[in-house]
């Protein structure tokens, strides 16, 4: 059965869309076969040409089911999907159908407050850092910000996508031959991360460590979580 990510959120802008096709890329060069599904209305389905995954346009709810449901057919495939902002309803529904569900936000308080609101009603969601920054200062004070949230947040929140002007390249309607070596060593770090969620998750990681408090050895079992 194939592998359902739904890249998800309240709110524009937050790079869903960029992440999306980051993903799907990424997981191809780990060997996956992927499908990037694209339920955004607002945005133009791009050419598959010179893409090492398939777009599907799923901008209507009834196409959407149709792909999903096609692609749990396919045995060893992974489904990203691109959700849309201001789509509470749509949210719900991506989030009900995936495996993995991604919540991408960027360094504002503004955008912390939506995270954290939609964490607390997705709650198998992940929330992950999006175009953060890389500079000192600025990493600095959005670390600053992640530690005033609470811990049960805290500790859904994945390590962090960096700002990477290469992204861009992917969200082009035809993508050139070659494509920059940042864009291919991100894009395979952030799909190496994801599928460790597959291989690891969370439920089994919490689980793990509370069988091994229980038994008294919690050192030796967090050593190799
Ligand atoms: N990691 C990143 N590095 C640099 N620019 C980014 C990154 N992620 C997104 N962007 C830019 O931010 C803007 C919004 O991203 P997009 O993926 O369209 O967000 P959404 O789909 O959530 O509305 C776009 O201009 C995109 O190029
Ligand atoms: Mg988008």
């Amino acid at each position: 059965m194939a592998e359902i990510i739904s890249i998800i959120g309240n709110k524009g802008g937050t790079g869903k869309t960029t992440l999306s096709h980051t993903l799907s890329h990424g997981l191809t060069l780990l060997g996956r076969r992927v499908a990037c599904v694209m339920t955004d209305e607002d945005r133009e389905p791009l050419s598959p040409v010179g893409r090492r995954y398939v777009i599907a346009d799923a901008r209507s709810p009834v196409a959407r089911d149709k792909v999903v449901e096609k692609l749990r057919d396919l045995k060893s495939w992974i489904g990203v999907l691109d959700g849309g902002a201001n789509r509470s309803i749509t949210d719900i529904t991506l989030y009900q159908m995936s495996d993995v569900v991604l919540l991408p936000f960027r360094d504002s308080a503004e955008d912390l407050r939506t995270v954290m609101r939609d964490l607390d009603l997705f709650p198998k969601a992940w929330a992950l850092p999006s175009q953060w920054p890389r500079n000192r200062f600025q990493l600095d004070a959005a670390t600053r910000l992640i530690d005033t949230l609470p811990l049960e947040f805290r500790e859904r929140i994945l390590p962090p996508f960096f700002a990477l002007s290469a992204s861009k390249v992917l969200l082009q309607e035809r993508v050139p031959e070659e494509l920059p070596a940042q864009l291919n060593n991100g894009a395979r770090a952030l799909a190496k991360q994801i599928m460790a969620i597959f291989e690891d998750p969370f439920d089994d990681v919490a689980d793990a460590l509370g069988r091994a408090a229980q038994d008294g050895d919690l050192s030796e079992e967090a050593d190799e979580v």
